[in-house]
């Protein structure tokens, strides 16, 4: 069996909040990059970059230039403070652990959707993976200070919905999902670890 899908659900089903101020970003924005709005999929705009395996001297800059990115757009310090941390730390998942990846992110009316995908080794055992202190990374990593095996379930407290899908020799998609202005975050309801054959 190789590769599988975990999913976590959020706590609350009612339709986030938008905070005024991102509300003023967007709005910027959508006059100064119209090419870049797309309505039909309902995403303001999306940055993408590129991730290299083991390339620790360009490393955390894609999640540097999101953070900068929404910073000029005047997202609320909340949401951008998830949104850094949560590509920060898919990004050196990349760097770490895969060959080379893509940090993508969507930046949309009501939520910011963090996608960062790879070609890599993949994850053997996602439900291993995603517990505290689980990590495979290799020696010379950890003694970079890398390798406390905490970052998955860190996403999965700041993010408003986070979904894992690996499949071993392939690579790994993850995807986290932060609302506007939605302060209770980590409602980790329910984890159906189902992974598929
Ligand atoms: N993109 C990926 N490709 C392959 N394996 C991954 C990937 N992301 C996570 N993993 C696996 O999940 C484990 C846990 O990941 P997690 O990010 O929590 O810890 P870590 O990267 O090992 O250490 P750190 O706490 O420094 O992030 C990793 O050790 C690795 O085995
Ligand atoms: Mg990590």
């Amino acid at each position: 069996m190789s590769g599988g899908v975990a999913i976590f659900s959020l706590r609350h089903d009612d339709s986030p909040p938008i905070s005024p101020i991102v509300y003023a970003g967007l709005d910027l924005l959508s006059r100064v990059v119209v090419g870049q709005f797309d309505t039909e999929e309902g995403v303001l705009l999306q940055l993408e970059y590129e991730v290299k395996g083991m390339d620790f001297r360009n490393a955390g800059k894609a999640s540097t230039r999101v953070r900068k990115r929404l910073q000029q757009l005047g997202l609320d310090s909340t949401t951008l403070r998830s949104v850094a941390v949560i590509c920060y730390e898919a990004e050196m998942n990349i760097v770490i652990h895969a060959y080379e990846g893509r940090l993508i992110v969507d930046i949309d009316t009501t939520m910011i959707e963090i996608t960062a995908r790879d070609r890599g080794p993949g994850i053997e055992d996602i439900e291993r993976a995603m517990q505290d202190g689980f990590s495979t990374a290799p020696e010379h990593v950890r003694e970079m200070g890398f390798g406390a095996g905490m970052v998955l379930t860190n996403i999965k407290r700041l993010a408003n919905s986070l979904q894992l899908e690996s499949t071993e020799g392939e690579g790994t998609c993850l995807k986290a999902v932060v609302y506007y202005g939605y302060p209770q975050k980590g409602g980790v309801q329910s984890c159906q670890g189902s992974f598929t054959p």
